[in-house]
């Protein structure tokens, strides 16, 4: 085994808490890895007028994996009043560091699992047809396309010229749009690219493949949504057919957040574009724990970043003592494990984090359905660091 080099960014607010138990528990299992600090979010923003320094670009291109916590983001107006001094008044705009890095390093494959831990009083549960309690177990994994889509930032805001005039050749917006004035308009795209697309199916249905399940269910809107979601579904139906014995389910994404609390159990992997893969993982991350619980990776051709799914919580940001939940950013370091053939480290892991939540003996406020507040400690809640204590005990 040799010795790995691991761009490690905290980030803002919790992301700087829940980072160190991660380390502490990579430590404790013995990954054998230098940590070096990428410096990214809200601090840089406000010194040094961008998020994301080309700096921190450039270990990521040199080391090519990144274990990150979360940063803040602010809207444009408030943003631009934290900038120091010096810089007020340069024209900056804030943009969201993680997204950039998506778009950046191209790490258009997000995969987040949502799967239950036997015991964790978050589990979902539902009442069966006699009126028993059911619990459902959750094994899913979400694979989101991470660049494109809605979020790909193709906007405008009274889109005039070429772009207006663009729109008004289109039948439907001749039909529906024709009398508004391009200033009472704001358009945002919904591009996807077949490469992309392409990428990102067959990433889902090689996990399912690979890992047992029996079918990748596409969670878009192609009825609807005909042009993008519809390109989807047909190269799904064609890349389906490389993979004899998983099926292809197709569900409409309005359905399938209601479906998922119906019958979670029934769902293996699931594959979406960029802002309904966000939804729906978010859905399956609700019956498992949610934001204490939902881990994730992103996946490029060359470099990889892992991250919890939560982000910098920054009301709980500054606790003497924090209590937030580090099992996503741990979670999201075991992935970063698989990811470099370490299986069996990302096993010891899960395995001991699987014992802490059912012994039921250490349990954050979130698993206690506790308002976050400092006096959660005094009230029997577990802090960040005693959990963190507890799954390297275990280990
Ligand atoms: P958030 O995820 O930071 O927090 C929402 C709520 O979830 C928290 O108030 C807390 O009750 C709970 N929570 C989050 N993480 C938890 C954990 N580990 N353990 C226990 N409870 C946890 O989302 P919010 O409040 O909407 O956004 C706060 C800031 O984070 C914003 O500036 C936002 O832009 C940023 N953000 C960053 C993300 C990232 O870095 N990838 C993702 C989402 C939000
Ligand atoms: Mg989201």
């Amino acid at each position: 085994m040799s010795t790995k080099t691991i761009v490690v960014m905290p980030g803002d607010g919790i992301g700087q808490v829940v980072m160190q138990e991660a380390i502490r528990v990579l430590d404790a299992v013995g990954f054998d890895a230098d940590y070096i600090k990428g410096d990214i979010g809200w601090d840089l923003w406000c010194r040094e007028g961008n998020p994301l320094p080309e700096r921190t670009i450039e270990l990521l291109k040199e080391h090519k994996v990144g274990l990150f916590g979360a940063i803040t983001s602010k809207p444009n107006e408030e943003a631009a009043a934290e900038l120091l001094p010096d810089l007020k008044g340069k024209g900056l705009v804030y943009s969201s560091p993680i997204v950039g890095m998506r778009q950046l390093f191209n790490l258009d494959i997000c995969i987040r699992p949502c799967h239950t831990y036997k015991g964790n009083p978050l589990n979902f549960i539902r009442r069966g047809a006699k009126g028993e309690i059911e619990e459902p177990v959750v094994d899913v994994v979400i694979f989101r396309q991470n660049t494109e889509g809605l979020y790909c930032g193709v906007e405008w805001s009274n889109p005039a010229g070429i772009v207006y005039e663009a729109l008004r050749t289109h039948k439907n917006f001749a039909k529906n749009f024709v009398n508004v004035p391009p200033e009472e308009i704001a358009v945002s795209t919904r591009i996807f690219t077949r490469k992309a697309t392409e990428r990102i199916l067959r990433a889902a249905f090689e996990h399912a493949a690979k890992n047992g399940y029996k079918s990748v269910t596409l969670c878009e809107k192609p009825n609807v949504i005909r042009e993008t979601s519809g390109m989807m579904y047909n190269m799904a139906k064609q890349i389906q057919n490389e993979f004899t014995g998983i099926e292809l389910w197709n569900t409409n994404i309005d359905a399938q957040m209601m479906w998922l609390t119906k019958n979670p159990e029934d769902y293996g992997v699931i594959v979406a574009g960029n802002m309904f893969g966000d939804i729906v993982s978010d859905g399956f991350a609700g019956l498992i724990g949610g934001l204490g619980f939902a881990c994730s990776a992103n996946l490029g051709r060359d470099v990889a970043v892992f991250e919890p799914t939560h982000g910098s919580a920054p009301k709980y940001a500054n606790y003497p003592v924090s209590i937030v939940n580090p099992i996503a950013m741990i979670e999201s370091a075991c992935m970063m494990l698989d990811h470099l053939q370490e299986n069996t480290l990302a096993t010891k892991i899960r395995t001991a984090i699987a014992n802490v939540i059912k012994e039921g003996k250490v349990r954050t406020y979130d698993m206690l359905k506790m308002k976050g507040s400092p006096d959660v400690v005094k009230m029997g809640a577990s802090s960040t660091r005693e959990m963190g204590d507890a799954i390297i005990k275990k280990l």
